[in-house]
């Protein structure tokens, strides 16, 4: 099989992945505004685990069985709220500054997002699926040039239903990292768009959030502006995460 690397620009092509045979390839999802970076900095400050699900009702189904777990997730980027739950005030919101150790160290978290959890379980059929963030793309990128997946798919999650800049930007960052396995094969446009864009913007990560919706979104909510910042910080973090086989995103033990 000539290896092949695609970049899954737009949440309008999520109903097509589950479709597709995906037991041979590696899918890395974005979510960089801010389910992703949220995950990753939940397990860097000691969360256990955390399950992403695409709905209320589920993120509802799983306190019922398991008391013990936190729920966390946004609607229109706010904490999910007792009168969109049931009656259930969710304990965190989707904001990464949000998952310090005090609260989440140790603790299993149920996820749920507008874009970033569906994407997640979008590709729960590949091989391997990792959680993307600029904040461990080393790391990430590093796995990729040791494992040499085959078929490398970059999803992002966008925004909505439309494409988000901040998550091309990420796979862009990727790809360049990792092109080297795939120039031999078989390159997708949309991989080659994204690694093209990054160079443009890499040098100023922070002022091109203002050029997406979803960064525009958040910079002009007092609470949620410095979201952005922490979102946008590359190589804080030396670990890979992954959505392993029982639905539960953890940190990859080391080698
Ligand atoms: C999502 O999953 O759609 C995003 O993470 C939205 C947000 O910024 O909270």
């Amino acid at each position: 099989m000539s290896p092949t690397l695609e970049v899954v620009l737009s949440p309008a092509e999520f109903p097509s992945l589950p479709q597709r045979d995906l037991s041979q390839s590696v899918c890395v999802v974005f979510d960089i505004l801010r389910a992703t970076t949220s995950m990753i900095t939940a397990l860097a400050n000691g969360a256990e685990a955390i399950i992403p699900v695409g709905e209320i009702s589920e993120a509802l189904a799983w306190r019922e069985k398991r008391p013990d777990i936190l729920l966390a997730g946004e609607r229109d980027g706010l904490r999910i709220r007792a009168g969109m739950a049931g009656g259930v005030d969710f304990d965190l919101g989707n904001s990464p500054r949000e998952f310090t150790p005090e609260k989440v160290q140790g603790r299993t978290i149920v996820m749920s997002t507008t874009n970033g959890t569906r994407a997640l379980r979008a590709c729960a059929a590949a091989k391997t699926v990792l959680i993307g963030s600029f904040l461990n793309l080393r790391a990430t990128s590093n796995w990729i040039l040791e494992q040499k997946p085959p078929h490398l798919i970059l999803v992002c999650s966008g925004t909505v239903m439309e494409a988000a800049l901040e998550d091309v930007l990420a796979a862009g960052a990727l790809c360049e990292r990792v092109w080297p396995i795939y120039a031999g094969g078989h390159i997708a446009d949309s991989a080659e768009i994204a690694r093209r864009l990054y160079p443009l913007m890499q040098h100023n990560l922070l002022d091109a959030m203002k050029s997406a919706c979803n960064g525009r979104r958040l910079l002009a909510n007092p609470e949620l502006r410095g979201d952005v910042w922490l979102c946008v910080q590359r190589e804080t973090l030396a670990f890979v995460a992954e959505l392993q086989s029982d639905g539960a995103v953890r940190k990859q033990k080391a080698a």
